[in-house]
């Protein structure tokens, strides 16, 4: 299918002020990683190969995924699926992260270029689209801005044509922000702070866009509550959601029962309808997940069912030290 004939809430949008196109989506590869202990549940390899062969024959054939995912379990599982059909398929984005060695907390320069090599092995492939500074809230502005620190590796890697673009991927406000006001960055990641049940991310993204650089918002489902449901999964940023979190979503169930709308698909358009979102990075770790996607995206939410949802009072953010990625 050819782009200009998708419907328009599939069509891919500018990678910020790049010319690179991306999908509305991309898809999240932590699960792949069989984080168990973040997750609380396993994912079979043969379900991330799978996962991966239909996010590159879909619309939103854009993965995300980290050295840290399962300590490179995520891009191991991803290699090997990009193997079995010859690499990976022209027209298709890929993005990884770099970060701290999380045994040690390294998270010098040269643990960086490290992560990084070894991203690219595990991954089978000599260069990525997009390389993010991960959680850097792991280390100190001032060391990751140091010579033969963090982010140098990050440039001379864009320098050397190892990634095409870099990006900031972290956790609180002012760790964005800081990177955000260097104008180093082509792209920042934002996550589990800009969903129904959480804004606190609003002023990183309006700050990233008003500089024109590509915004991506990963888990708007806050890590699987707000598609999976409350009974099923009642958990918000990679643990048990607080009582208060589940009762504002279980108030949102009740509302889009009444109108027969899945939650998950007020959840995503919260995110890929917003301007200022190039894309939102959608966790999954299966492959009818692709298709759900594409439903949820093209489903039409009835104005006062959004209306009573925006009534609903959001709750009062927790500890943002709380919901950090683990
Ligand atoms: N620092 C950073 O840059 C950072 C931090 C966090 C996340 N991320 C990225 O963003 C991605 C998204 O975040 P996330 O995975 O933590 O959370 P998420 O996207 O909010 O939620 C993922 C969960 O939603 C479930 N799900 C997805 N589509 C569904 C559907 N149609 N119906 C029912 N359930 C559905 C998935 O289930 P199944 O597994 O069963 O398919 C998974 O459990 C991550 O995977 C990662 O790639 C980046």
């Amino acid at each position: 299918m050819s782009d200009d004939s998708l419907p328009a809430a599939l069509r891919p949008r500018r990678f910020g002020s790049t010319d690179l196109m991306v999908p509305p989506i991309a898809v999240g590869c932590a699960p792949l990683g069989n984080m168990v202990d973040t997750f609380a549940y396993a994912v079979s390899e043969a379900d991330a190969i799978a996962t991966i062969h239909a996010t590159v024959a879909s619309p939103f054939n854009y993965i995300d995924t980290a050295a840290h995912y399962g300590d490179g379990e995520s891009e191991r599982r991803i290699g090997l699926a990009l193997k079995e059909i010859g690499g990976l398929p022209a027209g298709a984005v890929l993005q990884t992260k770099a970060g701290r060695h999380v045994p040690t907390n390294d998270y010098s320069g040269p643990m960086v270029k490290q992560r990084f090599e070894r991203s690219l092995e595990l991954l089978g492939i000599d260069k990525v689209d997009i390389l993010y500074l991960h959680d850097a809230e792991h280390t100190t502005f001032e060391a990751a801005m140091a010579p033969v620190g963090p982010v140098e590796v990050l440039q001379d890697a864009r320098r050397q044509g190892l990634t095409r673009f870099i990006g900031v991927a972290s956790g609180p406000n002012d760790v964005e922000l800081a990177y955000i006001e260097t104008g180093l960055f082509d792209a920042v990641i934002t996550h589990n702070r800009y969903t129904l049940l959480n804004r606190t991310a609003d002023e990183v993204i309006e700050a990233a866009h008003q500089r024109g650089m590509a915004v991506l918002n990963a888990a708007p489902y806050g890590s699987g509550m707000l598609a999976k449901g409350t009974l099923a999964y009642p958990r918000y940023a990679y643990q048990p959601a607080s009582a208060t979190l589940v009762e504002t979503t279980r108030k949102y169930e009740e509302i889009c029962g009444r109108y027969g709308v899945p939650l998950a698909a007020v959840a995503l358009q919260f995110s890929t309808n917003d301007p200022r979102i190039t894309s939102t990075i959608v966790g999954m770790s299966n492959p009818a997940r692709l298709q759900q996607t594409i439903d949820l995206l093209l489903t039409e939410i009835p104005v006062d069912c959004l209306e009573e949802i925006a009534a609903v009072p959001i709750p009062r953010a927790e500890d943002p030290e709380k919901d950090r990625w683990k």
